[in-house]
């Protein structure tokens, strides 16, 4: 038995934050050893709402880059950019012409974003999901690990391939392959800098509500000084009145790699004015081997295109295995 497969990826809309590393990268990085991983640079996923050309680029290889900085190996790691390998695009069509439209019109994340985006819905942000399906059973998924909040859409690719095998499959031959969420619970939802109830999340325009990955010491250092605390004196976590508190000792605990029972005493009677400078100096040390590296790689470009082109072949091998037995299970005509 060879090993079982993880696959994830991040958009590349704004830059990645304290949200992504601890929701999605660093838990991809723990586990990679045991698994014969998949990680890509979801840009097809990018122009679901407006974008702008000139920087997808530049976008695409900085999360490529980063991913390599926070210590995806690509001994254990194929990285490749979704829009490469031209099968998620087809793989989409076919399932757009299966999957219910009802089930594309309750997604929670559609309705949070097509409120933001007024009457400028695109068909691509409904059909969102759908590409992400196509994303996880184009590779024979088992375990796809994400943050809390991309759930709903791992549901939803799990019916997709059902509902295919169900329909085409024969009962000893699915067509596709069920993959599992791996939703870790430390770091699965890191929460805005100005309000402890909203997640923290790239496409907030206020820039102070998150922490990126790329920031200066100084603006991390300004970050926390101005984020939003209450006046209670001594720290605490899980107290629903104080969603901040929670957010704020989360954080230091995953950063300083303490157990919660330690912050909980190590905190219990300090202020914000005493945890602010410790918070800070715990997530400057924390991100500054990731940034050192980050500026190593970028510079490099034709190391890092090497990556992503060998990325590309490897990707597009097993994608086009599976776009063909769906194909064949739909009685398509094969190819010449
Ligand atoms: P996105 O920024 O929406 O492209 O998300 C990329 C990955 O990071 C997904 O696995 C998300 O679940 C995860 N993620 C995004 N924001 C957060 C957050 N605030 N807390 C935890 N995980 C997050
Ligand atoms: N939608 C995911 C997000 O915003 C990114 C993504 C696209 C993804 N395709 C995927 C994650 C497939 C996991 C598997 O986080």
């Amino acid at each position: 038995m060879g090993k079982k497969r993880v696959l994830s990826g991040i958009q590349t809309t704004g830059s990645l934050h304290l949200g992504n590393y601890l929701g999605a990268i660093r838990n991809w990085v723990e586990i990679q050893k045991e698994y014969d991983n998949f990680i890509f640079v979801a840009d097809l996923h990018a122009i679901t709402v407006p974008h702008e050309p000139k920087t997808l680029a530049a976008n695409t290889r900085t999360i490529a880059a980063l991913y390599l900085a926070c210590g995806i190996d690509l001994e254990y790691a194929t990285i490749f950019v979704q829009s490469h390998v031209s099968a998620h695009s087809e793989l989409t069509w076919l399932f757009n012409c299966i999957t219910p439209l009802n089930w594309l019109e309750r997604m929670i994340q559609f309705k949070e974003k097509a409120v933001k985006q007024g009457e400028n819905v695109s068909v691509g942000l409904l059909d969102y999901p759908v590409l992400m399906a196509a994303d996880i059973l184009l590779y024979e998924a088992d375990l796809v690990p994400v943050g809390e909040d991309q759930k709903q859409h791992i549901e939803l690719t799990r019916d997709i391939a059902i509902r295919i095998n169900d329909r085409f499959g024969k009962k000893k031959e699915p067509v596709l392959k069920i993959p599992e969420p791996l939703i870790r619970k430390a770091g699965a939802r890191v929460m805005s800098l100005a309000d402890g109830t909203r997640k923290m999340s790239k496409s907030d325009p206020s820039e102070m509500s998150r922490i990126e990955l790329l920031d200066a010491p100084e603006a991390i250092k300004k970050k926390i000084k101005r984020c939003k605390t209450d006046p209670v004196k001594g720290l605490s976590f899980d107290d629903p009145e104080r969603p901040e508190c929670n957010n704020l000792l989360n954080l230091y605990t995953i950063l300083a790699g303490k157990t919660k029972e330690e912050v909980a005493a190590e905190c219990q009677d300090m202020g914000w004015g005493q945890f602010k400078p410790l918070l800070t100096e715990t997530t400057i040390a924390a991100l500054e081997p990731i940034q050192s590296k980050y500026f190593e790689l970028i510079e490099d470009r034709g190391y890092l295109d090497s990556v992503l082109k060998q990325g590309q072949e490897k990707a597009e091998s097993v994608a086009n295995r599976t776009l063909s037995r769906v194909k064949q299970a739909l009685g398509y005509l094969p190819r010449f």
